[in-house]
C-alpha cells in the first residue's frame, strides 16, 4: 500500500461529517432556484451574526471583497491611508489599494500580529483606518490599537483566519467598527468555493455594505452609487450553515491538536512553538513554528510525505506591487525575520495523534540533518 503521508488539511474528511445536511440543503436551493442571495443566505447571515455577537452580517463573494467593501462602506478611499501589518496574505493590502486608499505597512510582534509599538511611527494625519489581522487563528489586540489611534480612526478586523476566536471573551468580528472574513474552503469555516462576509455592530456601515455588494443598489435597478457584484450564493450558504453548527467543536479539536504539538515539541531543539497573546482564545487555523534552515526543512518534510506550508514566504511590503518606485522599501525587521523562519505544520479537525507524532518525528529528523549539513558545509 502506498504511504498516504500527512496532508496539511483534509477537506474531504470535513465534508463527510456534514454530507447529509449539505445534500439536503442543495436540494432545497435547486428546488426553488434561489442561487444568488435568497433564504439560505438570509438564514446564514442571521446565524453568523448571533455567533459573532454582532448586529449585522452581510454575505459577500469572498474575503478580499469583504475588506474592500468594509473600507468603502465607511467612505475610505483616495487620499486616505490604511495601516496593515506586513505579515498577512496579500489580499489584505490588495483590498486597500482597490478601495483607492494607500497602504502603510507596520511590523509584527512575536505573536505574528500587528505590533502596537510600531503604530506611532506609521500613524499620520491621513490615517483613516487600521486593519488588525487575526493571523493564524488569534485576535489582534484591537483594544490596544484603539487606545493608540483614538476614536476617529476606523478599526477593521481581518478575521479571515479566526472564525470563532475570542479576545477577552468577545468574538472575532465584534472587536472593532467593522470586520471582514473569508470562507475560502480551507478556512476554519470554509465554503465549497469562494465566499466571505462583512460583520459590524454599526447600522450605517451595514446599510452601505449591503448596497455596495449589489452594484450600489437600494432596490432592483435603483443605484445610489457604484459598487461591486459581490453577493453570497445560496449553495455556499448551505455549506456554511451546516459547518457553523459544528464550528465550535471543530475549533476545539484544533486546540487539542495544538496542545499535543506543544507537548510533543517541548524537547525538540531549535523549534519555537507559537505563542498565544494573553486574553486570546486561539482557534489554530494554522499551527506555525519557527525553525532554522526553514527552506531545507520544508523540502525534506515534503520529500517524506509531510505537507507543511509557509504563510507567507515574503512579507507583503516586499512583494512587487508594493515596492516603492524609487528607493528601498522600509525595513520591517521582525516581519522579515519571521518570514524566513516560519513553517505551518498540518492541523485540521480529525488529525490523529499518530499523524502528529509522525510530523514531529519528521521535523526532528529534518532539523538534525539540515543542521549537520550546514556544519559540514562550514568546515
Ligand atoms: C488574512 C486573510 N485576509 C484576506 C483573505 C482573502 O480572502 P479570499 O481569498 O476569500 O478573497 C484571506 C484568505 O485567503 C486571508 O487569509
Amino acid at each position: 500500500m502506498t504511504d498516504p503521508g500527512v496532508p496539511s488539511a483534509d477537506l474531504h474528511l470535513a465534508h463527510l461529517r456534514i454530507e447529509a445536511e449539505v445534500r439536503a440543503g442543495f436540494d432545497r436551493v435547486l428546488a426553488d432556484s434561489s442561487f444568488i442571495l435568497g433564504p439560505e443566505v438570509e438564514t446564514f447571515e442571521r446565524a453568523f451574526a448571533r455567533y459573532c455577537e454582532v448586529d449585522h452580517v452581510i454575505g459577500v463573494a469572498n474575503g478580499t471583497d469583504a475588506i474592500e467593501l468594509a473600507l468603502r462602506s465607511a467612505g475610505i478611499g483616495k487620499g486616505d491611508e490604511v495601516i496593515v501589518p506586513a505579515n498577512t496574505f496579500v489580499a489584505t493590502a490588495e483590498a486597500v489599494v482597490r478601495s483607492g486608499a494607500s497602504v502603510v505597512f507596520a511590523d509584527c510582534d512575536d505573536h505574528f500580529l500587528l505590533d502596537v509599538d510600531d503604530l506611532p511611527r506609521v500613524l499620520s494625519e491621513r490615517t483613516a483606518a487600521v486593519i488588525g489581522v487575526h493571523l493564524y487563528g488569534q485576535c489582534a489586540p484591537m483594544e490596544e490599537i484603539r487606545r493608540i489611534v483614538g476614536p476617529e480612526v476606523l478599526l477593521l478586523e481581518d478575521a479571515a483566519q479566526a472564525q470563532g476566536a475570542r479576545r477577552f471573551g468577545a468574538r472575532a468580528g465584534s472587536l472593532g467598527d467593522i470586520a471582514a472574513t473569508s470562507f475560502y474552503p480551507g478556512k476554519n469555516l470554509g465554503a465549497y468555493g469562494d465566499a466571505g462576509a462583512v460583520m459590524t455592530p454599526r447600522a450605517d456601515l451595514a446599510k452601505n455594505t449591503r448596497d455596495l455588494r449589489n452594484h450600489g443598489g437600494t432596490a432592483r435597478y435603483e443605484h445610489r452609487m457604484l459598487g461591486l457584484n459581490s453577493r453570497l450564493d445560496g449553495l455556499q450558504a448551505v455549506v456554511l450553515n451546516a459547518k457553523l453548527a459544528v464550528l465550535d467543536d471543530w475549533n476545539e479539536e484544533r486546540r487539542v491538536a495544538a496542545a499535543l504539538y506543544d507537548a510533543l515539541l517541548t524537547d525538540v531543539a531549535d523549534v519555537t512553538t507559537p505563542l498565544t497573546l494573553p486574553g486570546n482564545e486561539h482557534v489554530y487555523h494554522l499551527y506555525v513554528v519557527r525553525v532554522p534552515n526553514r527552506d531545507e526543512v520544508h523540502e525534506q518534510l515534503t520529500a517524506n510525505g509531510i505537507a507543511t506550508a509557509i504563510h507567507y514566504p515574503r512579507p507583503v511590503h516586499l512583494l512587487e506591487p508594493f515596492l516603492p518606485e524609487q528607493g528601498m522599501p522600509r525595513v520591517l525587521p521582525r516581519s522579515e525575520q519571521q518570514s524566513a523562519e516560519i513553517l505551518s505544520l498540518p492541523i485540521f479537525p480529525g488529525i490523529t495523534p499518530q499523524q502528529q507524532t509522525r510530523v514531529v518525528d519528521g521535523l526532528s529528523e529534518a532539523l538534525s540533518s539540515t543542521t549537520t549539513m550546514k556544519k559540514e558545509a562550514l568546515r
